[in-house]
């Protein structure tokens, strides 16, 4: 068991050792739930519409009707950003109704050398706007953030001390350098990142019953409402003339890598989808006991799914779907995955192969997929329209995982 073995404290069966995984048989992406057979592309949007449902009442929530989509602001413009490399902007879109809505920050960097509309990469981060760069005048996160060693919060209050401390896993200045554009949003803006948190963020303010709403089994959690805020980020990159809004690539990071896919499953304006480790309830199969499993997920992050996902707990052979269905929703759009080797919770084969079982639907939709259901060499990009790399390591988001994500996008967005 080893290193991770540290992470499961509960009593919650765990294995990780691949001689020890049990067959599974799992539900087929081209298989309506009436029986019938996807044989045509023609016939695929009404099976993926089936399936875009499933996830919702079963996995990760219904986002109710009648959300605001409301165009942002621009707090601030600088033409002078990281040494004259970039133009940066914060725009601060209102998620909600009246007077003092929730705010997402969106911290947008474009290459200043550009001279057409750019491609851009759309992310949500862990602890701050602050803490993806060093730069000193982008303001603290406002509310909750995690309290974490690197970035050196331990009173759940963004500090000066923690600027930049998530600067690693944002490469700002290569990506702009490769053109293409940067644009960030702290997920807390959104919702706080606990069991709880829905109550001051966007759920709270949405719901009819303010703090003390009963939510529903089929209502949303919070990796849809925080893939509502990309939604709305995307709005706003749209409004602005020097992006080219048909090319927005969205992209997280594990719990933030289930974010990303969920929101280029449902929604469709996104170019390119990048799941960085995301692992169980993202890329990896649910029904792979490896790593992570719906059990542990639904115990240690109660708030992140619906009410409903709590039945599968137990049986996770009933659920409708898994978890190659929620990366074929991108299809006929490229999608990446990628694993770190030492990221076993993740369960980096699963992640593989949920990418794989993805793949009869991109042939079906006349894309490639990855090659074949053979695990790949280390730091070696496979795939067409469904791309994946496993790179030594521990679970981050990397320089070197980055320098795949470019590349990709060269082939896919240029
Ligand atoms: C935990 C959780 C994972 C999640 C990860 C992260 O390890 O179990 O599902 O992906 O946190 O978001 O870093």
């Amino acid at each position: 068991m080893g290193a991770w073995a540290a992470q499961t404290p509960m009593a919650v069966p765990i294995n990780e050792v691949e001689s020890a995984v049990p067959h599974y048989t799992l539900p087929e992406a081209l298989t309506r739930q009436n029986g019938q057979r996807i044989t045509s592309p023609q016939q695929w949007p009404r099976r993926r519409a089936e399936l875009v449902s499933l996830f919702e009442e079963h996995v990760y929530g219904r986002i109710p009707a009648g959300l605001p989509r409301q165009p942002g602001w621009i707090v601030e413009t600088r033409k002078d950003a990281l040494g004259g490399k970039a133009i940066r902007q914060r725009i601060q879109i209102p998620l909600s109704k009246g007077p003092h809505p929730i705010l997402l920050d969106l911290l947008v960097y474009r290459p200043a050398a550009a001279t057409k509309p750019v491609p851009i990469f759309l992310g949500l981060n862990f602890d701050g706007n602050h803490t993806v760069t060093a730069e000193t005048d982008i303001p603290l996160a406002r509310g909750w953030v995690a309290n974490r060693p690197r970035s050196g919060v331990t009173n759940h209050v963004a500090n000066e001390g923690s600027r930049g401390s998530d600067a690693a896993a944002w490469p700002i200045e290569r990506i702009l350098e490769r053109g293409y554009g940067l644009a960030t949003a702290y997920y807390g803006d959104a919702e706080a990142d606990f069991d709880g948190g829905w109550k001051q963020g966007l759920r709270g303010a949405a719901a009819a019953g303010g703090p003390e709403h009963r939510f529903q089994p089929g209502d949303w959690g919070a990796i849809a409402t925080w893939s509502w805020a990309l939604s709305r980020a995307l709005d706003q990159l749209q409004l602005d003339p020097a992006v080219d809004g048909r090319k927005v690539a969205v992209l997280g990071h594990s719990r933030l890598g289930k974010t990303a896919l969920w929101a280029g499953a449902r929604d469709t304006r996104f170019a390119l989808v990048i799941a960085n480790e995301s692992g169980e309830g993202g890329a990896a199969l649910a029904r792979r006991f490896f790593g992570e499993t719906t059990l542990r997920i639904n115990t240690s992050f109660p708030h992140w799914f619906n009410g409903r996902f709590k039945d599968y707990s137990h049986r996770v052979t009933d659920l409708p779907v898994d978890q190659h269905e929620l990366v074929a929703l991108v299809a006929p759009r490229p999608v990446y995955i990628a694993s770190a080797e030492e990221d076993r919770w993740a369960d980096p084969k699963g992640e593989y192969l949920s990418g794989w079982h993805a793949s009869e639907v991109y042939r079906l939709l006349g894309k490639d997929g990855l090659p074949g259901p053979d695990y790949p060499a280390l730091n070696v990009s496979v795939g067409e329209s469904v791309g994946y790399h496993v790179r030594p390591g521990a679970h981050a988001l990397t320089a070197v995982d980055w320098e795949f994500y470019l590349q990709f996008a060269d082939r896919h967005l240029r």
